[in-house]
């Protein structure tokens, strides 16, 4: 997607492009699938092999741990890369170097609009809590489907009662 098509995702649920930053950077846990960012790491362009706007060691080592990623489908990489466990702020450092693994996340550093938020996060961690922590509480109430209509889920990835097979 484009930084507008992002940005129309998170302002159409009534969400700022501040507050859509400090979400993303949940992205500073967890990790990515290799067919996510494969395109940005293998037959990028006609020139170059790997997106030059990311970093050459980085490029690299991604090269090698999905080198099989069509085979086994199980291969990904650590979403943050300094601190791949931590919730912190590395993640908007890490973007600010060419270590964003996304293409999403790399344009959070380029895009006039977001730039200056991930620069003031990257410096202030403080910062990025307080508005990560303010965002989430609302996007948990966002669309909430209440008694009949939904269930609070007790794993994020499966039905509460799933159907018997
Ligand atoms: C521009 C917006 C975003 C895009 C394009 C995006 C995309 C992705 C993709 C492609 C993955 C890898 C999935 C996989 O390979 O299994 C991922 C992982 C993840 N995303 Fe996002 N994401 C975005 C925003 C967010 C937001 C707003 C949150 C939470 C508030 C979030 C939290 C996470 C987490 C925690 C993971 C790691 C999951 C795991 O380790 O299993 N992301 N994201």
């Amino acid at each position: 997607m484009t930084m507008d098509q992002i940005i129309e995702k998170f302002t159409t649920k009534n969400l700022t492009i501040r507050e859509m930053v400090a979400l993303t950077g949940a992205h500073t846990i967890g990790f990515t699938h290799c067919k996510e960012f494969s395109n940005r790491i293998f037959n990028f362009s006609k020139t170059s092999h790997v997106d030059p706007t990311l970093n050459p060691k980085m490029a690299e080592g991604l090269r090698q741990v999905c080198q099989n990623y069509t085979v086994d489908h199980s291969m990904a990489a650590f979403n943050d890369v300094r601190s791949p466990s931590k919730f912190d702020n590395a993640y908007f450092n890490n973007i600010l170097k060419g270590l964003g693994l996304l293409a999403s996340d790399h344009l959070l550093g380029v895009d006039p609009r977001t730039r200056p938020i991930v620069e003031q996060y990257a410096k202030d961690e403080k910062v990025f809590f307080q508005d990560f922590a303010n965002a989430m509480e609302k996007v948990s109430v966002f669309g909430v489907k209440t008694g009949h209509k939904g269930e609070v889920r007790n794993r994020c990835d499966q039905f509460n009662n799933l159907p018997a097979m």
